[in-house]
Order: C-alpha cells, then structure tokens, then sequence
C-alpha cells in the first residue's frame, strides 16, 4: 500500500522538469530542498524525559487553571514554551496516515498555478526557487525511511516548505498552532523620528513609557545577531513575496491593529529565552511563554495526557466521521478556519451565495436599504483619534473628511479600507454595505467640493474579488478593469472544466437567469437551485467556457479556444480568461450587481468624483489578493501614485504591492473536493482504467484532522506583457517610501496628513523617491512590469545559488517524469528557520 502511494506520488508531480535529470537519488536529501525545520542560536532540545513529561505537565497547569473564573471565558491559558514545545516535540506520527496525507497534499498542490515560476523564479523576481513538489517527495521519503517520527516536526516542515514560497494563497490550516503557540513578553515598533531617517527597532513598552524622563534606546542586536539581520530570520516565512512587507509583520501597528510576529509565535521560536542588547549597552534576558488551547467549562488537558494521546485524539482523526476525536478535534479546525479568515484568505463568495439561495423562502435574504447598512460619526478600530464620517456595519471601510479633524478647509477625502471582506463571519451583507458606505461617501464628497483622495490599504489582505471590482467602478466609472486571468493545466482541471461546460452550458445560464429573474431566486424550483448550486461552484472555478471571456472581453467559440492549453514557460496554462461582470451567474453573488454592470449599468456613464492625478494610494506592503487586483487597477490603469510605508532600514526602493498578487485562492475541502464531486456524480468513468486515472488525479478528502489547505488558482498577467509572467514575480517600487514615526504608526491621520503634505504640499522628498515628479508609476513606457527586485540579494535564503533559466517553451510528457525541479540550484546550504 505505502510502496504504491510512493511511486504515485513520484509521478504525480511531475508537470516540467526544468533543469538537469536528477543524477542520482540519494542526494535528494531533505535539506536540499526543504530549509531546515530548525536551527538558531540557543536552539533547545528537549530529553526523552521531557518528553515523556510535556503534556502532563501542561495537564497540572490546566487542573489549576479551571479553577479560576477566568476559565469560563478564556480560549487559552498560559504556560511555559518549554513545557509547550516538549509536548509539542512529543506527538508521533503514524506513517500510514501521514504518508497518505502528503500524497494527497501533493495532488493538490499541483495547482497551485505558479509552481513553475516557483521552482524556477523569473530574474530580478526576488523570490528565492522553492521545488515545491520535489521538496513534498523528500517529505515523504523522509517519513516512510523513519527519519521524521515527530507530527510536529512534519508541520514544521511542510509549512517552512509552502511558506517559504511567500505566496499568501499557498497554505495548509496546521492544527498545532491553535493547539498551543508561543508568545515574547512584548511587541516591537520600527520608528523614523521624521519618516525618513532610517528607522530603528524599540520595544513597545519602552516607546510607551517615553517621556522627558526616560528616552528608549533602540535595539542592535538579538541574541548576540544583528538586529536587522535577526528581523530578517524571524520574519522569512512570511507570506509576502516582498522583503520588506515581510519585515513589517514583525511590530505592532494600529492600522490594521496587530501586535506583530516578534511577539505572537505560531511555532517554537527554538528557544526557551532570548536576549536583546541595547544601543545604551545593556544586555537583558527575557523568556518567552506559550499559550494552550482551552475549551470553557471543560478541561481537555485532563485527556490530552500524552504527545500519543494528541496524536490519537486530535490529529489522527478523520473530520468526515461524525464525533471522532470528540469535541477538541473539532474545535481545533474551528479555530483554524478563524485564524485563516483573519488573514483574510478564504474565499467566502461562494458561502454568502449558497447562504442567500437556503435562505431565499425564508425572505430574510433581501439586503435591507443603504441606510441600514452604515454608520455615520463612529468610532473605528483602526483609526483612533479621529471617527471617519462614515463606515459600513461591519467595519470594513471608513470615510474620512480631512477638514473634519484639522478644523481647516482641506479638500481632501479618505477612504480607509481595511479588507475586501469582514473578519466576521456573522458580518450582514458585507458587500452591500462596503459598497453603499462607499457610494454615499463619494456623493458626500462631491457636495463638499473634494478635490483630493487618499485610499489607505495598509494590512488589507484581499477578500471577496468583486468588491475590488466594486470599489475601482465607483471611482472610475467610466473605466473597464482589466484584470487576465489563467489557470494551470492539469488533468484534473482539464476533467473538471469539460465537466461544468457540459454541465452548466449557454442554455441552462440563460435558463437560470431567467429563473431568478432580477430578484433573490426565490422563485427557484429545487431542481433550478441545485442547478444553481452546480453554476455558482462552476463559476467559482473559472472552470466552465460559458461563464468566461477572453480578454478582449469576448465569449470563447470552442472550449480550446478557452482551456487551450497554452505553454509558457515550461509549463500549461488556460488561455487568458476575464470576468463576464454582466453575468450575474459569473460573478456569484445574487442580488450584488458591481457599480457599472446590471443593474447598476447606469453609473457607468457617470464622470470619476477624482482625476488619478488627485488620488494617492498608501499600503505597507501587504497589499494581497483582491487589494493586489485593486491596486493593479490603479496603478497600471490610472497611474495612481503610490505610498509605501515601513519596511528594512535600507533606504532602497520598495513595492508597494507585497502580497501576492495571484487574482484567486481556492481551498481544497470546500471548493476542490465539491468540484471533484460534481464531476463523479454527474459523469461516469469508462472503465477501470479512467477510473484509476481519476483517482490518481483527483483530490480525495484529508483524513487527518486538517481543517483546510488552498493554493493559487488563477494568475493575474498584465495585459501589456509579453512574457505572461505572474504579477507577483514583479516587485514594483512605490512612487514614494515613508518609514514610521511614533505619531504616524499610531494615528492615521498623522500619516494622511504627511502623504497630503508630500503630494500636494510644500513637502518634496520621501524617504526614498517623491510624490511630486512620479511620472511612470508602473511598468516601463509600454507598461510592462519592470521588478525592483533581485535573485541573489533580497530574500534571507539568497545563499540558494543562481536560478537556471529557462530557454524556450519546452513542454515535458508530464504523465512519465519524476518532478526534480531545481535541487540543485537549492544547493546545499539548506535554509535557514524564520522562528
Ligand atoms: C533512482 O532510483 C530509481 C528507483 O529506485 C532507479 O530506477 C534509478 O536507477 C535510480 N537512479 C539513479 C541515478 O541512481
Ligand atoms: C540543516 O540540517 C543538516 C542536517 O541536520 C545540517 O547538516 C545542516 O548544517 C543544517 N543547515 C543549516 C543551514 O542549519
Ligand atoms: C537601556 O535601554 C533599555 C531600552 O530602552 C532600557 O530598558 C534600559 O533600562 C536602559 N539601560 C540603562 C542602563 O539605562
Ligand atoms: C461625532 O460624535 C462625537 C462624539 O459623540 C461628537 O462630539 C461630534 O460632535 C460628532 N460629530 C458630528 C459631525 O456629528
Ligand atoms: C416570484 O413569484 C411571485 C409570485 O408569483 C411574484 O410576485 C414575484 O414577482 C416573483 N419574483 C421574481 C423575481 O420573479
Ligand atoms: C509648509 O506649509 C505649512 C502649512 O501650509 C507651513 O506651516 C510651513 O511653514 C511650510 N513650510 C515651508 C518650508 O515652507
Ligand atoms: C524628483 O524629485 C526629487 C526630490 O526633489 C529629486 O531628487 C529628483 O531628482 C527628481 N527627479 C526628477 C526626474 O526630476
């Protein structure tokens, strides 16, 4: 059984091969692919009696804890990370289970669509190669060879694996961390005392505390290593492709509030204490802790004795056999799929549609009026200090009028948007209610006379696409936004897209259309809503002819003219594929017509309350996803000039687009499986043979206790490129770079007041570059990318040696070869671990 899955695996991945043929197997070592699960100065390394102690002891801080009335409440308790990390460090694995759920991973990592780019990172890109697929094999060899026995050490792995790919959309829904992670005793701020000096690196208590009296002293080095070169481990593993968006995840910040990835640790850091040596020459211990997971009003601890008993409850349980594992295993994907959406990084489209069509005889689907949908003059998370005019319910945006709070007559406007998408998952009409805060916004705008807009992305991690789209029409119009789509080929999703084209073909759109006629689907037969239930998971997957456009914007004649595929690269793709955003079926959410389109058609023809040159755009880098498709709107279709705040001291250019900028994520359990579903239940395999061949391709349901991985399913490709390399492996420079200070970390305003200053007043050098002479904010002159970045000296891992380029479209039998990839060009150095 295990040798079958092994030699599965080995010709599952196996789509390009890009450089030389493996020479020989047994240096496909794990650390030539895979940067090292741990290393660091102090690393800690528990003996078998701690292992064996681990848990019991978080069992003897547990049984103390339940006693205080804070257990009613508390989702987690504290404890020491070395108690944390030996029972962490003390889960086993099984290698029948675990072997299946790498081979299942490995299935489903093959679409995500850039894992050629990846293995092979275009020059100037700045991303460091990652064989993906080859690094999955040296994973799973390791553990049917017996030397990776720890559960922990396997999601360390993996995840340093995926997460060293810095793409937001790649990931897996790890079920430790929401068991116990770790914590430093304080955050970190990264401050300029102007902006534009190079910042320097404090602790937050310290910067609080400043008075007249006490001056802080910025930090130089952490554990014996330069501080700036120590930032740059701990924050490796970041999900941003830009280093200094990565940088930025280490300190708290207000907009958006987080404490920041020096303080809260979703792994071990490697150690049970650490020290910081100060400019003023002290040199001070500190230790970090660790949190466990508590379920009020019970003691789960008092069952999770062992790092077996972990593995048997909470880990090796199959989330499709209703109660196995109990109560902690489910509450351990809960709180998984809470931190993903957090980031921002689900795709909850398709949930609010099905959630409207269950709802539709209830007639609680209708979105009740605008203005019941905003708030006018309250208070806002992200922004303290100032209350923007007006804000959605569910605090997605605000709307801010400068004049309001400096008192003067400045015409300039703010629109602060901090997510395409809730973090709540009750939150009502998200959609509806960011687009009427925003139009109400903009008509109130324009009877102040606004002449100026400043647009603060900053943390905004994308969300529901067509709220991006939303956003861009209602400030311009008269604009069609262009955004070319393409998904990897595969055989699967070749299988699936024959499938929905079949299935949800011209007539049964117009049908469905029909059917819903303008209002909620209330009127839909049960055979029409099961019908819509298969078109809306089509147009999800951008897997159906009928449901895209081409991108001239034009219907496909033939499914080859739409699934191709086409070879770029070294790899296979789709042709390029646009939204149909007059098709209420395409866009997938019923009742929310995009400014411009359908019902809202009309405003098309309406003038932009601003001109592009009155609009400035200000990120931190993190940028993502949907904000990565707004911002590309923008800057490439109304060369809006940019602002990018923070990032390593260095006085370099920076992006100011440092997410991924992949255009759609999509998760394995509720989108992938659904699709596979459809297929099997609509359409029969031949004979055992196709059947096989399904099952080889197809990816089957985890059955271990993971809430939810996802990849990057479509690219965004810049229509002036003729390389049709993936936005993402450009990084492209903001007009404009700004370090912190204390006022502008913390108050938003200070910070709108400087980016109006430098635009528009009698302000004129950046930290790096200026607002005042940008003239070509993207791309060379015909508009394509032009990458600030560089192999060999931006990412953390540069010692990874040159990336073999690729010559020529060369296209690989993919059914026969073993995936190598790149080994060698990860050379033998290893990585080094971002904890
Ligand atoms: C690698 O291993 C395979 C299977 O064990 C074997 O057929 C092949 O000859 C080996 N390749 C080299 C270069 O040793
Ligand atoms: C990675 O681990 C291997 C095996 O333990 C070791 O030989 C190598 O030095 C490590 N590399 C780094 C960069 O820590
Ligand atoms: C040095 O600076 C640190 C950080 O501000 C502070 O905690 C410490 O007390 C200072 N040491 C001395 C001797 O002033
Ligand atoms: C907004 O609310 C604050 C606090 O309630 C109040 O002081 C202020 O006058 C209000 N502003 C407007 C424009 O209504
Ligand atoms: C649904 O049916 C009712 C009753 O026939 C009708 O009044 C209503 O207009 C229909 N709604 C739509 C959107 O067609
Ligand atoms: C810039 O403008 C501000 C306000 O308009 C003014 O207070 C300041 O003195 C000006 N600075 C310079 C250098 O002109
Ligand atoms: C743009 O402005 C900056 C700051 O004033 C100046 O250093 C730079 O030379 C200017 N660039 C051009 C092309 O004018």
């Amino acid at each position: 059984m295990l040798g079958k899955a092994t030699a599965a695996l080995l010709s599952l991945g196996t789509l390009a091969r890009a450089v030389a043929v493996p020479q020989d197997n047994a240096s496909a070592t794990t650390s030539a692919r895979v940067p090292n699960a741990t290393s660091g100065p102090g690393r800690y390394v528990p003996s078998a009696a701690d292992l064996a102690s681990g848990c019991a002891n978080i069992g003897r801080v547990a049984a103390s804890f339940v006693r205080t009335s804070d257990a009613q409440t508390a989702n987690f308790f504290q404890i020491d990370s070395k108690i944390a990390y030996d029972c962490l460090a003390s889960i086993p694995l099984e290698q029948e289970p675990a072997l299946e759920f790498l081979f299942e991973l490995s299935k489903f990592v093959q679409f995500q669509s850039t894992i050629t780019y990846l293995a092979r990172p275009p020059a100037n890109s700045g991303q460091d190669p990652m064989d993906v697929l080859g690094g999955l094999t040296d994973i799973y060899n390791s553990v049917e060879a017996g030397s990776i026995t720890s559960w922990n050490e396997l999601e360390t792995r993996v995840d340093a694996l995926l997460s060293g790919c810095h793409e937001g959309h790649l990931y897996v829904a790890w079920p430790l961390p929401s068991l116990i992670n770790f914590r430093a005793p304080f955050s970190l701020m990264d401050l300029s005392p102007d902006g534009k000096q190079a910042s320097r690196v404090f602790v937050a208590d310290d910067v609080r505390a400043s008075s007249s009296q006490f001056r802080p002293s910025a930090i130089t080095q952490i554990d014996g290593e330069d501080v700036v070169t120590a930032i740059e481990r701990l924050t490796y593993y970041e999900a941003s492709q830009s280093p200094d968006t990565r940088w930025n995840a280490a300190f708290e910040s207000q907009n958006p509030p987080k404490r920041g990835s020096f303080y809260a640790r979703t792994r071990y850091p490697g150690a049970n204490t650490f020290t910081l040596t100060f400019q003023n020459g002290t040199t001070t211990e500190y230790r970090y802790t660790a949190v466990a997971l508590h379920q009020p009003g019970s003691n789960i601890w008092s069952v999770l004795t062992s790092g077996q008993v972990i593995w048997d409850r909470i880990i090796n349980v199959d989330p499709n056999v209703r109660g196995s594992g109990g109560s902690g295993a489910s509450r351990l994907r809960t709180r998984a799929l809470e931190e993903l959406r957090k980031r921002k990084l689900n795709n909850d489209q398709l949930d609010e549609t099905f959630r409207r069509i269950e709802k539709r005889q209830s007639g609680s689907n209708a979105p009740p009026p605008p203005s019941q949908l905003v708030r006018y003059n309250s208070s806002f998370p992200d922004t303290p200090g100032v209350r923007p005019y007006i804000q959605d319910i569910n605090q997605v945006v605000g709307g801010y009028f400068m004049a309001d709070y400096t008192g003067d007559a400045s015409k300039t406007a703010i629109i602060d948007i901090t997510g395409f998408a809730p973090d709540d998952q009750n939150a009502r009409f998200p959609t509806h209610a960011v687009q009427a805060a925003v139009e109400l916004f903009l008509a109130e705008a324009q009877r102040r006379g606004m002449e100026r807009l400043i647009i603060d992305v900053r943390g905004n991690g994308g969300g529901f696409v067509n709220m991006g789209y939303d956003l861009y029409k209602q400030l311009f119009p008269n604009s069609d936004p262009y955004s070319g789509n393409r998904i990897r080929y595969h055989p699967a999703s070749l299988r699936i897209a024959q499938a929905f084209t079949q299935l949800i073909d011209q007539d049964v759109i117009d049908g469905l259309i029909r059917a819903i006629g303008g209002g909620m689907g209330e009127n839909l037969s049960t055979v029409q809503a099961n019908t819509y239930q298969v078109a809306a998971y089509a147009s999800l997957s951008g897997l159906d002819q009928f449901l895209n456009l081409d991108k001239d914007g034009k219907p496909f004649n033939t499914f080859d003219d739409f699934f191709g595929p086409a070879n770029i690269y070294g790899d296979r793709f789709t042709n390029i594929l646009t939204y149909d955003l007059d098709n209420l079926l395409a866009v997938g959410d019923l009742s929310y017509d995009i400014t411009g389109y359908d019902d809202r058609a009309s405003y098309s023809t309406r003038s932009p309350p601003f001109t592009p040159e009155n609009v400035i755009l200000v990120t931190d880098g993190v940028c993502a996803s949907t904000c990565g498709i707004f911002a590309e709107f923008l800057r490439n279709q109304q060369r809006i000039r940019t602002v990018v705040v923070g990032g390593r001291p260095n006085g370099e250019p920076s992006a100011a687009v440092g997410g991924t900028r992949g255009a759609q994520v999509i998760q394995h359990t509720a989108h992938m499986l659904n699709f596979v579903q459809i297929v099997e239940n609509n359409f029969t395999p031949r004979d055992s043979a196709e059947q096989a061949d399904w099952d080889r391709v197809f990816p089957r349901p985890f059955k271990l206790n993971i809430a939810e991985a996802a990849v990057n399913w479509k690219d965004n490709i810049r229509r002036a490129d003729p390389t049709q390399t993936p936005l993402q492996f450009y990084l492209e420079a903001a007009d404009c770079r700004l370090y912190y200070t204390p006022q502008t970390l913390i108050f938003s305003h200070e910070l709108w007041s400087q980016v109006g200053r430098l635009a528009w007043g009698n302000e004129t050098d950046c930290a790096v570059g200026s607002l005042k002479n940008a003239t070509v904010v993207t791309g060379d002159s015909n508009g394509v990318p032009v990458s600030i970045g560089s192999n060999g000296d931006t990412g953390f891992n540069s010692g990874y040696g040159d990336t073999p380029q690729l010559t020529g479209d060369r296209v690989i039998d993919t059914a026969k070869l073993i995936w190598y990839g790149v080994r060698n060009s990860l050379g033998a150095s290893g990585g080094r671990r971002g904890y």
